[in-house]
């Protein structure tokens, strides 16, 4: 099994950070596991143009494709997304705006392989859970279109920078434990059907 951790915001070093490294430590015990910065990647904005909606393709050509490489590696997404103004960073909405070729609202479109899982971890540093669950709509919005099934989030409010994250480490380290219990009933299921398949 191979897990993604999606920092999507610019910071390489602050509190998105932080927690990255949190859940690929804990997930690294059992599955591969990448993390990847929006920021290490440089590309353009979408021109709206909707050439891709007639070929599945951007006219284009930059580090989209090498992001998307990584979607398409990974059986799991963990996309960790900090609150700027209320929603996920404009740097996050360019790249999802870049992934209109995959959309699955038009045909032709490109499609990464089935069977992908997501998960959303939401930190701004306002007290109301109700922005965080501005950035679990947007960020599920784009799996569902991209036919990534979202099976859990988390929400952490009252995080500025990464000094404050060290306290919510084992709300951290519980909600990757629940995505290793996920995939272990689901990895036994796939061994018990294949005993059955014999
Ligand atoms: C441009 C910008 C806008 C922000 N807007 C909000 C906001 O609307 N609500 C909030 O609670 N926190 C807001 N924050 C705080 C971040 O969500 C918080 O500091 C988070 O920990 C940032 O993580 P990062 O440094 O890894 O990007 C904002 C921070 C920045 C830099």
């Amino acid at each position: 099994m191979k897990a993604l951790v999606m920092n999507c915001s610019p910071v390489k070093n602050g509190a998105t950070a932080e927690i990255v490294n949190i859940v690929s430590k804990c997930l690294m015990e059992r599955y591969e596991t990448r993390s990847v910065c929006i920021d290490d990647f440089k590309f353009h904005f979408c021109k709206g143009c909707r050439t891709c909606h007639r070929t599945a393709k951007c006219v284009l050509n930059d580090d989209i494709e090498k992001i998307i490489e990584n979607y398409e590696w990974a059986d799991i997404i963990i996309s960790v997304s900090p609150s700027y103004w209320a929603d996920i960073p404009g740097q996050f909405k360019a790249f999802i705006d870049r992934c209109t070729p995959w959309c699955n609202t038009h045909e032709p479109h490109a499609a990464f392989s089935s069977g992908k899982r997501g998960y959303v971890v939401a930190l701004r540093t306002g007290t109301s859970m109700r922005e965080c669950k501005r950035i679990f709509e947007s960020i599920e919005h784009f799996y569902g279109h991209m036919e990534i099934e979202c099976c859990d989030r988390l929400g952490l409010c009252s995080v500025e920078y990464k000094e404050a994250v060290e306290q919510r480490k084992d709300e951290i380290i519980e909600f990757c434990n629940k995505i290793q219990q996920t995939y272990g009933l689901y990895e036994s299921l796939q061994e018990h059907r294949g005993k059955n398949d014999e």
